[in-house]
């Protein structure tokens, strides 16, 4: 067996036979017709079922069927510019393929952990959908952007015997009687990378042992990161722009029915155009000393800081030159003032926070050695990483990106767990 037609491609069928192979999303009655409302993952359509066109036994088990019901429907597609999609399904044969239990989501307000709970099923829901269909249009733009661009791909492990974005979010794992953690960041695998391509990028999921609650932490999300080399932090920025400006343009181009379904307001989104703003982070303190924030200067951003900040924009802003000691300890520091890092964070408007973190590369081998001595970090893991100054070391930079951060902000939502199929958090490895 292989399903031939799908309901997207209905029009092909005007005044056609064709089977629907599907499940039933509702149903309702009239005495001598049902209307059963199927769904096939593409899209959805009514289907009519006349007394007179089926067999008595089918006709009776349409009036008891249990909601996501699975079945073959075959019938003529028939043009009606009020139904959803533009037309009907006039039935003439039902197989039935399987007979649903009683399905627990119903049209009803559900509470969010009964949906997380029930994620495997709720990934069926009109909403849902738009969201997911969104995600695919993100990391296709991505790979597009980044495959047109010279970018080749490259791979990081996931398996890795360091820490890349600092100890207190690593996942530890027994490697045969010896330790490795999960991944928090391809980068420094993507460094060898650009040493060896130019230009690479990597694309995978990535581990934090994120221990608070929040609406924009996972412990597991997926990240792309291109690593560049001969580039310094100002051509890293000119990147990081131009690609997410192609990456949102592209979304909302092409998934306009998805955007309105999540009744988002696309404004905002056709203002992602370059250039950025750009401030460096004591332009940024500076903004939120004004604002009449309590922020200590020296410090990380929190969130409402990043919100306060991001408000004063139209369009993503970039915060670069962040204090050396609150960034991870690759980053090269700023040759003016060596407090400051050679970082950037992009942060996403109305409120999205950081969707992009990146900068310049510490290249020196010296430099490095001292880096990795003042963050703890152990000498003989970074080896390899080492070498990568010992031969033809030269300025690079690279950033990456969270998926699931820019799906919540171009679908607008408010919460993290609904961007990815299978959210992992604190308190979530289910199901
Ligand atoms: O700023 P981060 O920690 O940067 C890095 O990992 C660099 N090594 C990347 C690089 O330069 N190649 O993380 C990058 C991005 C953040 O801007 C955010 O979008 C996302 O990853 N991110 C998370 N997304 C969801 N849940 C979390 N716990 C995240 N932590 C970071
Ligand atoms: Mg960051």
């Amino acid at each position: 067996m292989k399903n031939e037609s799908y309901i997207e491609d209905i029009a092909k069928y005007k005044d056609q036979q064709l089977t629907i192979s599907g499940w039933v999303y509702n149903r309702r009655s009239s005495g001598k017709i049902h209307f059963l409302m199927l769904r096939d993952g593409t899209g959805i359509i009514q289907a009519v079922v006349g007394i007179n066109d089926v067999d008595n036994e089918t006709f009776e088990k349409c009036k008891e069927l249990p909601q996501e019901s699975s079945l073959r429907v075959t019938g003529t597609a028939i043009e009606d510019k009020r139904a959803p999609g533009g037309y009907e399904l006039h039935v003439n044969k039902i197989e039935f393929t399987h007979i649903a239990d009683e399905y627990p989501i119903t049209p009803k307000e559900h509470g969010t952990t009964f949906l997380m709970d029930h994620r495997h099923l709720w990934l069926r829901s009109s909403k849902q959908h738009a969201v997911l269909r969104v995600r695919h249009e993100i990391i296709k733009a991505c790979r597009d952007y980044f495959d047109s661009n010279g970018y080749v791909l490259v791979d990081a492990p996931i398996f890795t015997p360091a820490a890349c974005e600092g100890t207190s979010t690593l996942f530890e794992t027994d490697y045969f009687g010896s330790k490795a953690y999960l991944t928090q960041s391809g980068q420094l695998y993507m460094e060898a990378g650009a040493m060896a391509f130019g230009k690479v990028y990597c694309f995978g999921p990535t581990f934090r042992a994120e221990k608070s609650k929040t609406r924009r932490h996972l412990t597991e999300f997926w990240m792309i990161e291109p690593e560049i080399a001969f580039c310094d932090l100002e051509g890293d920025m000119e990147i990081a722009e131009e690609f997410l400006e192609y990456v949102v343009q592209r979304v909302i181009e092409q998934k306009k029915s998805e955007l309105e379904l999540l009744q988002r307001d696309t404004s905002n989104l056709e203002k992602v155009h370059r250039p950025f703003p750009r401030i460096s982070y004591d332009e940024a303190v500076a903004i939120l000393k004004k604002g009449g924030l309590d922020f200590e200067d020296g410090n990380d951003f929190g969130a409402p800081d990043e919100t306060f900040i991001s408000d004063q924009f139209d369009r993503p802003v970039m915060i670069h030159r962040y204090p050396a000691a609150v960034k991870a300890f690759y980053m090269k520091n700023d040759p003016n003032d060596p407090s400051k890092a050679l970082c950037v964070d992009v942060l996403a408007p109305e409120g999205y926070g950081e969707v992009i973190g990146g900068g310049q590369r510490e290249d020196d081998f010296d430099t490095l050695i001292k880096k990795i001595q003042q963050h703890n970090l152990p000498m003989e893991a970074f080896d390899w990483y080492l070498d990568l100054r010992k031969y033809g070391s030269v300025p690079h930079a690279g950033f990456g990106m969270g998926i699931e951060r820019a799906v919540s902000w171009i679908c607008g939502l408010k919460h993290i767990r609904e961007t990815i199929p299978f959210p992992r958090t604190i308190s979530r490895l289910q199901p």
